[in-house]
């Protein structure tokens, strides 16, 4: 992790701080492991907003619907996983993590930092919770961003699939202000870890990724699916909901060119994230899955039709299935 340089310092000196600060690790250092088993599942939430001020218990009775109905092997929150709590709702939050005896991670969103403690105290917190969190930031490490590391789906001793968790970070200060995007020096880490794995493996690997803020591309994506709509990959839950895109997707302002990197080195297959509440959409878009993640409470705006989890299955032959779950807060009050 490398802190995003402070907006007051002139751009040369942020670039050049930008640049120079921070340790080299090796690629190694930035992939856990897990087991891969016949037709993987993998829970994406999103968007859970957790904060001090609300019914807790509600929202973990909620979200206990999809979990158990979902019935993962891996649950992944896409960002925005807290916004005003404190310490121990955080902590009380991991532990109903822990509960369902499952292993679960997460990446931050924007709204991370709003909260009763720093973001470096939340990356430290995962780095040593233990429990079933699987979570890597390497912290005094030249890449930017606080959760930037990849799980390994192993089978046979090799990556049968790979995750890959990346920060899309929080807010631009610099020329703008507006959402954040992936740094140079992410995208040169991503293809460093495409690269890696590919030699430790002998042969390139598949990967999905999860991240919080949709890139520019997502726009292309949907205007792409309203002229071919049989590029939309969930179109019998958006027909149910009669919502597929319900706000103007909010990406970046800058295109940071990490689509194209990913295109190029042909590894990713999935993109998934949250940060639009009120979208569900998955598009197939220039060789990739574009996905976002259904919102997993009713904290922050939402519609009472679209909130509950998504699970992508992981097949043998590599292919992806979708399958969207909806509950309604009427069942737990
Ligand atoms: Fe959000």
């Amino acid at each position: 992790m490398k802190r995003k340089p402070i907006f007051l310092f002139s751009g040369v000196i942020a670039l050049c701080l930008s640049a120079c600060s921070g340790v080299k690790h090796d690629m190694s250092d930035y992939i856990l492991e897990l087991p891969y088993k016949s037709d993987y599942r993998i829970l994406q939430l999103t968007d859970t907003h957790i904060g001090d001020k609300d019914n807790c218990e509600l929202h973990y009775k909620f979200m206990d619907l999809t979990i158990k109905e979902a019935n993962p092997d891996l649950i992944v929150i896409t960002g925005d996983v807290f916004t005003f709590a404190s310490r121990h709702t955080a902590k009380e939050f991991f532990s109903f993590l822990d509960s369902y005896e499952v292993p679960w991670t997460l990446t931050f969103g924007n709204h991370d930092e709003q909260c009763f403690f720093s973001i470096d105290w939340l990356t430290s917190e995962l780095n040593t919770h233990g429990g079933y969190c699987v979570f890597k930031d390497v912290q005094d490490d030249d890449v930017q961003g606080n959760a930037n590391f990849a799980i390994n789906l192993m089978k046979d001793d090799k990556a049968f699939e790979q995750l890959i968790i990346m920060d899309s970070n929080r807010y631009n200060y610099n020329g703008y202000f507006g959402y954040d995007y992936f740094k140079e020096d992410q995208i040169k880490w991503y293809e460093d870890l495409v690269d890696y794995t590919e030699e430790q493996n002998g042969g390139l690997v598949q990967s999905l990724m999860f991240y919080h803020i949709p890139l520019p591309e997502v726009n292309d994506a949907w205007e792409a699916a309203k002229k071919y709509p049989d590029i939309i990959k969930n179109p019998e839950n958006a027909k149910e909901v009669e919502a597929q895109e319900n706000e103007k997707p909010c990406n970046p302002e800058f295109n940071s060119g990490f689509f194209n990197v990913i295109e190029k080195k042909g590894s990713t297959k999935g993109m998934y994230f949250g940060h639009d509440h009120i979208n569900n959409f998955i598009v197939h878009y220039r060789g990739v899955d574009f996905g976002y993640g259904i919102k997993a409470t009713d904290r922050v705006y939402y519609e009472e039709p679209l909130l509950g989890g998504r699970v992508i299955t992981i097949k043998d032959d590599h292919s992806l299935e979708y399958t969207d779950y909806y509950h309604s807060y009427q069942e737990v009050l």
